[in-house]
């Protein structure tokens, strides 16, 4: 399916919503997409969207090495809604809504291990880590209370590619069919060797949609990426739409076409200056002269060679059966609503946004791995929250971090009523497509 027949249904009335505030689309994109700037900045349209959307999407609540050992927890949270994923003593991973049966209050918070049981704090109910209750203290004062009765209510838990996703609704489809063609076309990459090295947090001052949104179109490369146009193809980047993902192709180790003829030292410079950790020269001083491309290679050959033997002397991984293309043209899907996933053969990052207590402040969540050989043990990894100033991210996301809060303030000028999008963005687009989706099917009227 081409991206221009799944975007066909953002056209017309059909995707109107916030009432009296419509997406303004035209056929085959003769004109921008125009998306209300309302999206980003009403409470009334976060309120649709914590109604229509949270309680049903797939979303991701950690890494696999988050909840890999019986006792093992972590507490999820979007908007109010609060899940505990948690790893049973017979090794079955389940996930609960986060309340105690008694008056409510939260069971778990933050992340750990070692459970064996939940044991509300307040008045200490306690359910079995597979959702039985337990015990109640002074029971007899409640009169008869049916175990039967009080089971925590299960919350859906599937993995996928290291990553631990939930789903609130019990009627949502299952997760492999969320994931639309993605599992299948990413599947050389072998993903479930990776391992969590840290999940990092950091509030943002912007909408969820205005951070993820940049993590939906390579468009602002030549923008707040120069550094990173002499070693990034980002005008050739062929992108795919399928239903809740759309995904990204994107080759690097060579120039921007928007450049004119780039020297190979400029070309190394760049590669060393964005991603030089992967040839295990983390500082740009160090890049010295670029290395030779014999005759019959290119490049981004050279590129891999250096990325294979750099995995295999500093970290003991094999990446011999990774090709050229494998290691050096980023996949990046973006999963409705608010997972990016970027994959090279090497690499493996996950950002991720939550909506926060207003509709200009969220969470950015970054996962990072780091491959490993196939069987190698779970990992522990580091789970922080940092505020936005002591955070180094690297010069790509620092750039886009530093951007985004920006972007959100321009959202409420008065003149300002409506982005618009080029097919190039067509993965906000598809963003926009099913935030309408599941408000028509779900929002109040
Ligand atoms: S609210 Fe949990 S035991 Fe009372
Ligand atoms: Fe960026």
């Amino acid at each position: 399916m081409t991206i221009g027949d799944r975007m066909a249904p953002l056209e017309g009335e059909a995707i109107e919503t916030l009432r009296g505030s419509t997406i303004e689309s035209v056929t085959e994109r003769s004109e921008p997409l125009r998306v209300p700037a309302s999206r980003y900045t009403h409470q009334a349209f976060a309120d649709l969207e914590m109604q229509a959307v949270w309680p049903r999407a797939w979303q991701v609540a950690c890494s696999a090495d988050h909840v890999a050992r019986p006792g093992d927890f972590f507490e999820y949270t979007v908007g109010r809604l609060s899940v505990v994923v948690v790893r049973g003593q017979d090794g079955e991973l389940r996930a609960f809504q986060n309340a105690c049966l008694h008056r409510g209050n939260e069971l778990c918070s933050g992340t750990g291990g070692g459970l064996t049981e939940l044991r509300c704090p307040f008045h200490r109910w306690s359910w079995t880590l597979d959702g039985q209750l337990r015990e109640v203290p002074s029971r007899k004062g409640f009169g008869v209370i049916r175990s039967a009765d009080y089971e925590l209510p299960a919350v859906q838990v599937d993995t996928w590619g290291r990553l631990v996703w939930i789903n609130l609704d019990p009627d949502a489809g299952a997760l492999v069919d969320y994931l639309d063609e993605m599992p299948a076309e990413v599947a050389w990459a072998d993903l479930d060797d990776f391992r969590c090295t840290a999940l990092l947090t950091t509030e943002m001052q912007c909408n969820w949609k205005t951070l993820i949104d940049g993590f939906s179109e390579t468009y602002h490369v030549q923008g707040i990426h120069p550094e990173m146009l002499p070693m990034v193809d980002d005008v050739n980047s062929p992108q795919v739409i399928w239903d809740h993902v759309g995904r990204l192709q994107q080759p690097y180790g060579i120039p921007s076409p928007r450049l004119r003829n780039p020297s190979t030292q400029l070309q190394w410079d760049a590669f060393v200056a964005v991603m030089g950790g992967r040839l295990g020269l983390s500082d740009p001083a160090d890049a010295g002269e670029p290395p030779e491309v014999p005759d019959g290679s290119t490049m981004r050959d050279v590129l891999a060679a250096r990325i294979r033997r750099h995995s295999a002397e500093a970290k003991g991984v094999a990446l011999d059966r990774f090709t050229t293309d494998q290691l050096l043209t980023l996949l990046q899907y973006n999963v409705f609503p608010n997972v990016t996933i970027l994959v090279f053969g090497d690499l493996l990052q996950v950002v991720k946004s939550r909506p926060g207590t207003a509709p200009d402040r969220c969470f950015m969540d970054i996962v990072a791995f780091e491959r490993a050989e196939p069987g190698a043990p779970d990992s522990q990894p580091a789970t922080v929250s940092l505020a936005k100033g002591d955070v180094d991210l690297g010069l790509v996301l620092n750039q886009d971090v530093d951007n985004i809060e920006k972007a959100q303030r321009g959202l409420y000028q008065p003149g300002f009523t409506h982005l618009s999008l080029s097919g190039e963005e067509c993965r906000i687009a598809n963003l926009h497509r099913n935030l309408d989706r599941y408000i028509d099917a779900h929002g109040s009227t």
